[in-house]
């Protein structure tokens, strides 16, 4: 009998495993953050994200306040690790929220900016490693609407206008370092009243404002975004994971829970993968200047023509791109950072059809490959656009995006599987362009000025759905 049933245990776990193979197995990894999706499920609830491309991270809190000053000193690094950098005591770091009144925040203001430079969503901090709830919460009286003159909930407000203006809103959250409320510090701790049981600290905060935050704003958060998985083990990020699940199933997150769990997206900061990370959701995050949370000194803004051909760049290796906004105490987006979102929102609405819902480069290679630099601490910092274009797909369409316009007036392609129906401008649909398609290449004969100086685009609509570069 007992034989029986251990054979019987046996077929059906052999069973299991062929039908796994076979097909359209549940994704039964422990480490996924849905372990009973199937591959089309998964697709289905990655779809919006996928075809979004472009998103506004924004890193706002009580560091703002200091804005990368301490007694009068400028802290390096960036401005939001500014109680770590300076070794700033709890009780001292506190104060700053006394004075965190922004008065001038416009939620809707910030939502149409964003979505004016053609993002479809945000990110913002809920809470980042200083512990600062940026949200009304019962765990924690660290937190907007009890420790500061402000006094109300902000990211009720952003959802609002995210939801007015189409706008997917995620939330941030620092799950594991928070200087405050007894969770982990990333470096040694620098202040006695930071000793306290991480267990305990995931039970009684990081646990119920997870609740807190998945729970209280309607539609939202669509993403949630870990991050500096330090001292998280499996049994933690469990924790957090399940909460997630029970509440929030369908929603994105990222990779760095720790613990083991993998996430939905790959996250790059500061850089672009040369190859992208091909059989992975990503998306690159990127400061436009070098801090995520404003720093009052820095003014190394990248140019808003850097911006676009990064945009190109990630897009054409099949991510998306999450850029930074450090809005100040006050409430205002920085002038310059508004003023480069301006620019990105002109070339998008020209431009757009060349990055939502697109597909990476099928001509593969290290199509420009990312130059890495570093920034002025030492982060891989922005890459350069030296190389001359990028090249995105929907089904029965290329486009190719020329950064640097031939003086000659013509672009060669390597040849493909399909017949070119037509080549035209996004910025100019009229003008027509000759296209030379032969067993060797393809050629385009291109007018003489370019329409856009940043990053033109040209159109290729093709014969058949399905586009195939030509292997010899
Ligand atoms: C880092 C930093 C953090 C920032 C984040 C953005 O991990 O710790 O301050 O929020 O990157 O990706």
């Amino acid at each position: 009998m007992k034989n029986k049933s251990f054979k019987t245990l046996f077929v059906l776990t052999l069973l299991a495993g062929a039908l796994c193979v076979s097909s359209h197995c549940a994704i039964a990894n422990e480490t996924n953050s849905l372990p009973t999706e199937t591959p089309a499920q998964r697709d289905a609830r990655m779809a919006w994200w996928r075809d979004a491309k472009f998103g506004m991270f924004i890193h706002w809190g009580v560091y703002s306040v200091p804005a990368g000053f301490y007694h009068d000193k400028a802290v390096s690094g960036i401005g939001e690790w500014i109680m770590c950098r300076a070794k700033i005591p709890m009780a001292e770091y506190q104060q700053y929220a006394k004075e965190f009144n922004p008065v001038k925040f416009d939620a809707d203001a910030w939502v149409k900016a964003a979505a004016d430079a053609g993002m479809k969503y945000i990110v913002i901090t809920s809470k980042h490693h200083d512990g600062f709830a940026m949200f009304d919460t019962k765990a924690s009286l660290w937190n907007i609407v009890q420790a500061t003159p402000f006094a109300k909930d902000p990211l009720k407000d952003l959802a609002t206008a995210c939801h007015k203006y189409g706008v997917k809103l995620g939330f941030y959250y620092s799950q594991a370092q928070d200087w405050n409320n007894g969770g982990a510090t990333c470096e040694a701790r620098w202040d006695k009243a930071q000793e306290h049981s991480m267990d305990d600290y995931i039970d009684q905060v990081a646990v119920p404002q997870v609740k807190e935050i998945l729970s209280n704003y309607g539609e939202f958060p669509a993403v949630l975004w870990w991050d500096t998985p330090c001292g998280m083990n499996q049994e933690r990020a469990r924790k957090l994971n399940d909460v997630v699940k029970q509440l929030r199933p369908n929603i994105i997150m990222n990779n760095r829970l720790g613990g083991g769990f993998k996430g939905d997206t790959e996250t790059p900061e500061q850089h672009i993968p040369p190859r992208g990370f091909p059989g992975r959701d990503w998306e690159s995050c990127m400061t436009m200047n070098d801090t995520w949370g404003f720093k009052s000194n820095d003014n190394n803004w990248k140019s808003a023509a850097t911006i676009i051909r990064n945009l190109c760049d990630i897009a054409s290796k099949g991510g998306n791109y999450l850029l930074n906004v450090g809005p100040t105490s006050q409430g205002l987006m920085p002038q310059p950072s508004l003023d480069r979102l301006a620019e990105v929102g002109k070339w998008m609405k020209v431009n757009g059809e060349a990055i939502y819902g697109t597909k990476a480069t099928p001509f593969g290679g290290e199509l420009g490959a990312a130059v890495k630099a570093k920034d002025g601490y030492g982060n891989d910092a922005m890459v350069s656009s030296a190389n001359n274009w990028r090249c995105t797909t929907k089904p029965g369409e290329i486009y190719l995006i020329i950064f640097n316009w031939p003086t000659d007036g013509t672009f060669e392609l390597p040849a493909l599987k399909t017949k070119v129906l037509k080549a035209s401008l996004l910025a100019a649909p009229a003008q027509s362009i000759a296209v030379h398609q032969s067993e060797a290449g393809i050629s385009l004969s291109l007018p003489v000025k370019s329409p856009d100086a940043v990053a033109s685009v040209v159109r290729l609509d093709l014969a058949d759905k399905i586009v195939e570069v030509k292997k010899d």
